[in-house]
């Protein structure tokens, strides 16, 4: 897709589509819409008024200009409420206009922010380009009429003129987009496909490029290394487990070193305490987590950041079998804790808890860990909205603004002493799962019994990492969340 900067107003665009958005501050006094109703003798207006158009988030006009704007269509597009404009605002609003080029076949787009939008050239040509990318994404590889889900444009001009770096933002928000994208995909194959195997194929894609290490162990070598819950998980599939480290070492001298690291189940059953159907169905994607990790890293590396990143994946399927691992089984961890398997389907933990030790030995300065590890989450939180829990007030802090910033919606959960008391066993250190209530805080206090006083901090991400709804920049299925934020945080650190 061609991007490119252009500084003229809307009513002088040429396109086969100009999205213009416009926030719920009065679209009537707009002197943009004025201007533009001026040139279409006054039915801009009328169709505002007949189509009740107020700038509501998502809500979208779109009239054909009968050859009175250089532009052939026009659509207005709502972003919200004026007072909560920010660069992020712009990835909805870009990625909506190209999903409606997608569906009007305009090979064209042109994008205008809304002019109460004041920011820095880059950090808004960055969100432009990020939502529109985003927009056009599509996962069809498997569908034999391709076209089915439209065709997205060819060219974007976005209409900014103002200070700043345009060309270095358009270069930042299609390496984002590339990122989440990558990840989108790897979420989105089917777990057939998406085997520890071919998550490890991915790495070594990224790892092609300069500055990237990859260390990649088999079974064998986690077993050398002592990670029995890991492969406690791993060892009821015919899958091959693989723990994946990537690692971006910068030639400038470091600012700090940062562990990612994501759950990889690349399909998750329960094992023998086995889901429901329904339960199942999406569980192809319970390696959205170490998606995140190995997607964020490529866009770092790229992108050159003088930070010391590594990304890790301890990769496996949970099944059933003969070979499975059993409720009442004890496992020795790499760190030598022992703990009970009471619930075999609590296995992101487990996977996670090895890996944790793992990045312990690299002496990180932060961790960060990125998991689909609870249903609970998702009921505190609903679908869209990540929990953070973490041992770390200022890294919290750090996060939650890096979050916004990227435009992903995460929330601050707490990790209670007390509540770790359900973990206590009889015949072991602990046990791998707890009582119902607060379920994704038990599930952050057990990894927290593996960070050593670390600063660290657990995103439980199993709402918001795919979706069965459309919305701006957000397709259905797997959404590469958390990607974003990663690169975001990464950059301010740097
Ligand atoms: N992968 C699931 C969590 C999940 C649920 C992700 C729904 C996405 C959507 C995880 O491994 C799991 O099964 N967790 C159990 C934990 C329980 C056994 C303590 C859960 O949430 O039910
Ligand atoms: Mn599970
Ligand atoms: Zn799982």
């Amino acid at each position: 897709m061609n991007i490119t900067l252009s500084p003229s107003s809307p009513v002088e665009c040429r396109a086969d589509l100009l999205a213009v958005a416009c926030d719920d501050g009065g679209v009537d006094e707009s002197a943009q819409v004025a201007a533009l109703d001026q040139a279409l003798a006054g039915s801009l207006r009328r169709a505002i008024r007949d189509e009740r158009f107020r700038g509501k988030a998502g809500q979208t006009l779109v009239i054909h200009t009968q050859d009175r704007l250089p532009a052939t269509r026009l659509a207005l597009i709502g972003v919200g409420p004026r007072a909560a404009l920010r660069p992020a605002t712009l990835l909805p609003f870009a990625g909506r206009a190209a999903r409606v080029a997608g569906g009007v076949g305009a090979s064209a787009l042109a994008l205008a922010p809304p002019p109460a939008l004041a920011g820095d050239t880059a950090d808004l040509a960055a969100a432009l380009t990020q939502g529109a990318l985003l927009g056009a994404y599509r996962f069809d590889r498997y569908l034999s009429d391709e076209a089915r889900l439209g065709r997205p444009p060819a060219t974007i001009q976005l209409l900014l003129a103002g200070p700043g770096d345009g060309q270095a933002g358009i270069l930042r928000g299609r390496t984002v987009a590339a990122a989440v994208s990558r990840a989108r995909d790897m979420v989105n194959e089917p777990a057939a496909v998406m085997t520890p195997t071919r998550l490890a194929e991915v790495a070594r894609e990224v790892a092609a490029q300069d500055g990237v290490e990859l260390t990649v162990l088999g079974a064998q070598e986690c077993r050398d290394r002592g990670m029995g819950l890991f492969l406690a998980v791993a060892q009821g599939s015919v899958e091959e487990p693989r723990f994946i480290h990537l690692a971006w070492k910068p030639d400038a001298p470091r600012a700090k070193r940062v562990v990612l690291i994501g759950k990889g189940v690349t399909f998750d059953s329960g094992g023998l305490s086995l889901k429901p159907n329904d339960a199942m169905l999406d569980m192809k994607t319970d390696m959205a987590g170490a998606a995140a990790v190995i997607a964020a890293l490529d866009a770092v590396a790229r992108m050159r950041l003088p930070v010391e990143v590594h990304a890790l994946a301890a990769c496996t399927e949970n099944m059933p079998s003969g070979r499975a691992y059993k409720l009442g089984d004890v496992l020795r961890s790499k760190a030598g804790k022992t703990v009970e398997i009471t619930n075999t389907d609590a296995e992101g933990r487990l996977t996670l808890a090895d890996a944790l030790s793992y990045a312990l030995d690299l002496r990180p300065d932060v961790m960060l860990d990125f998991a689909t590890l609870t249903g609970a989450c998702v009921v505190a939180l609903g679908p869209f909205i990540a929990g953070v829990m973490s041992n770390d007030d200022a890294l919290v802090t750090q996060w939650l603004a890096a979050a916004r910033a990227a435009g992903e919606e995460m929330w601050h959960l707490p990790l209670p002493d007390r509540l770790g008391d359900q973990l206590k066993s009889e015949i072991a250190d602990m046990k791998n799962t707890g009582e119902r209530w607060g379920g994704a805080l038990t599930a952050g206090l057990f990894l927290k019994e593996f960070v050593a006083g670390v600063p660290w901090a657990h995103v439980d991400l199993a709402g918001p990492s795919s979706t069965d709804k459309e919305s701006g920049h957000i397709l259905k299925g797997g959404t590469g969340f958390a990607v974003s934020t990663i690169i975001e945080y990464l950059r301010t650190l740097s």
